[in-house]
């Protein structure tokens, strides 16, 4: 079989990757795939709200516009992540003092000033992310609940539809594969969102997820998220290989072939949805260098299409397989 020319090329809908500027800047072959294989690109990092907001007067697009002025040479999609998480906060909105009114200013004017600035080179916002805890409740360890209230996502969509009628929304969050709970309380917030006419027009599935959890509850998450009949993103993809987290782990070409047959199947699942819903898939990041999950587990990980050499690995092939 002749090698496909890129990602994009044999996909029906835009594939992307998480990018770190970085890596942008100082690494060609790093640069280069992501130039040639996507048609859409997400900010690892450069847009969350600590990057972007990191003092009370203070906004820095430095990062951000160079990923978008990228995106733009390369006629990609730019994915924007994310408005509001309790998570990379930076220190000023943690040690916020003041009422309500105050939280609620901090909150739209942090929000439309992010999806002003990139008014039509953004096509689409995670406005909120994580909102949902492990047993499908709004979590409690999040500032702007306990300062807004649980009615805060509905009025940050609003913020942001306000800001950029044409921009698609989206809810993101992780665990639908991998617990029933999670995902019942991510698709009742979604479906709640919907059914109250807030401006939501997406579902992200982020898909941080590994060899234990079976191609079935892959399939389930991605067809019950299109079950709420908004488009879906597979948003932040990767497939740990070592979920046990073990220090002497290798990646042997029987685990390089089990990870191959899951990208397949996870493509193929997404594939199959109706096209209007297929807003696409998102890698975290590209290559096995550079995945965030060795320094979460500080462990060996394999987890994407790319290795550390950035080569095409065989779960390269079983997307293709999947996508074509
Ligand atoms: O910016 C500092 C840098 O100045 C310093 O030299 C360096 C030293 O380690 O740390 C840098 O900040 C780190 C940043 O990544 C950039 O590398 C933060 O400590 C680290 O917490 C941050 O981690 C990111 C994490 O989100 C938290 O924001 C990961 O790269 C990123 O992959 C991860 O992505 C999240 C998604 O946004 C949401 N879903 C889960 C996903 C994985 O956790």
């Amino acid at each position: 079989v002749p090698p496909v020319a890129s990602l994009k090329s044999v996909a029906p809908f835009p594939v992307g990757a998480a990018v770190s500027i970085n890596l942008l800047k100082t690494r060609p072959a790093y640069r280069q795939l992501m130039a040639t294989e996507y048609n859409s690109i997400t900010a690892e990092n450069a847009m969350k709200f600590g990057a972007l907001h990191p003092s009370a007067t203070t906004y820095n697009w430095v990062d951000a516009d160079y990923l978008v002025d990228f995106a733009q040479q390369n006629s990609m999609r730019v994915h924007g992540h994310t408005l509001l998480w309790y998570n990379s906060l930076p220190g000023w909105v943690t040690s916020f003092q003041g009422d309500s009114a105050a939280w609620e200013n901090l909150m739209k004017t942090h929000i439309q000033t992010v999806v002003t600035h990139f008014r039509g080179k953004v096509q689409a916002w995670d406005v909120v992310n994580e909102a949902i805890d492990d047993s499908g409740n709004l979590r409690t360890a999040n500032v702007w609940r306990q300062h807004l209230g649980d009615q805060y996502i509905d009025r940050a969509f609003r913020y942001a539809h306000a800001a950029d009628p044409a921009a698609l929304l989206f809810y993101n969050d992780y665990g639908h594969e991998y617990s029933t709970a999670r995902r019942t309380g991510i698709l009742a917030l979604v479906n709640g969102l919907k059914n109250r006419g807030v401006p939501i027009h997406g579902v992200g599935l982020q898909m941080h997820t590994s060899s234990n959890i079976t191609d079935a509850r892959i399939a389930e998450a991605i067809t019950s998220a299109a079950a709420t009949g908004l488009k879906v993103h597979v948003a932040e993809l990767d497939i740990s290989m070592n979920p046990g987290r073990s220090a002497s782990a290798t990646f042997t070409p029987a685990l390089a072939a089990a990870q191959k047959v899951k990208y397949k199947a996870l493509a193929q699942t997404f594939k199959a949805l109706p096209a209007a819903q297929r807003y696409g898939i998102t890698t975290w990041n590209v290559a096995d260098a550079d995945t965030w999950k060795r320094n979460d587990c500080s462990c060996p990980e394999w987890p994407l299409p790319f290795d550390d050499n950035y080569q095409r690995k065989p779960a390269y092939d079983g997307l293709v397989e999947g996508l074509q």
